[in-house]
């Protein structure tokens, strides 16, 4: 049957395609698109609530990869607004369908460091060890003195975190960061050598 032929060609050709572009879109940020687990996503709305966001605050999920904190964030914060950004094609389509019904989320596919995160009132991000200097670099350019940044796993080196939280699995831990979170001299930091989360 060549019809049923070409369509299986199509297929195939558009799933390599996707394929091709998460390993593309890897290679340039360093980062491969893995989900958070319900675990972990509930620590960083712990750590948001502790930061007594505004009943309708502007929450940015940067690399929002398959959505999964974006719908923990959405169902969390009901009255808030989670913008998600998210670089790779294939995760940010599964994303935009997962979170078709959900009405306080908005989805954009596109490079966190071209967008406006001025009218953040809080940021979440789930990186590498590699893009973590450079993401400091640019909230410190894009955010509000004191706005709240939690990162899971990779935390922010040469900054002072106000909380944490362990989760279970080896890379789960979750730090709060009051931006912009510079470290004084006094005090130990959160982010001690031999903790188990990966600092930039
Ligand atoms: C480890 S995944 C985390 C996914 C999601 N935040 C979660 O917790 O389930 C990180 C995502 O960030 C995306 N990413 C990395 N750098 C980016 C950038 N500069 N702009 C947009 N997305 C980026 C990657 O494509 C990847 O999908």
């Amino acid at each position: 049957m060549p019809g049923y032929d070409v369509f299986l060609t199509a297929l195939l050709l558009i799933a390599a395609a996707f394929c091709l572009s998460i390993a593309i879109v890897q290679a340039i940020t360093g980062v491969p698109p893995l989900s958070s687990t319900v675990i972990e996503a509930a620590d960083v709305v712990t750590l948001l609530r502790q930061a007594n966001l505004a009943e309708q605050a502007v929450i940015y999920e940067l690399g929002a990869g398959w959505g999964s904190l974006v719908i923990a964030l959405a169902r969390a914060f009901p009255n808030a607004e989670i913008r998600g950004i998210e670089l790779s094609p294939l995760p940010y389509w599964v994303s935009r369908l997962r979170t078709r019904h959900m009405a306080n989320v908005v989805l954009r596919r596109g490079n966190f460091y071209h967008g406006d995160l001025s009218d953040a009132q809080a940021v979440t991000c789930y990186l590498m060890i590699k893009p973590m200097p450079k993401l400091a670099r640019h909230l410190d350019q894009m955010l509000k003195p004191g706005t709240p940044v939690v990162a899971l796993s990779f935390w922010f080196r040469d900054r002072e975190a106000a909380a944490s939280r362990e989760s279970a699995g080896p890379l789960g831990a979750a730090a709060l960061y009051h931006w912009p979170a510079r470290k004084t001299d006094q005090g130990p930091s959160l982010t001690q050598p031999g903790q188990t989360p990966g600092t930039s």
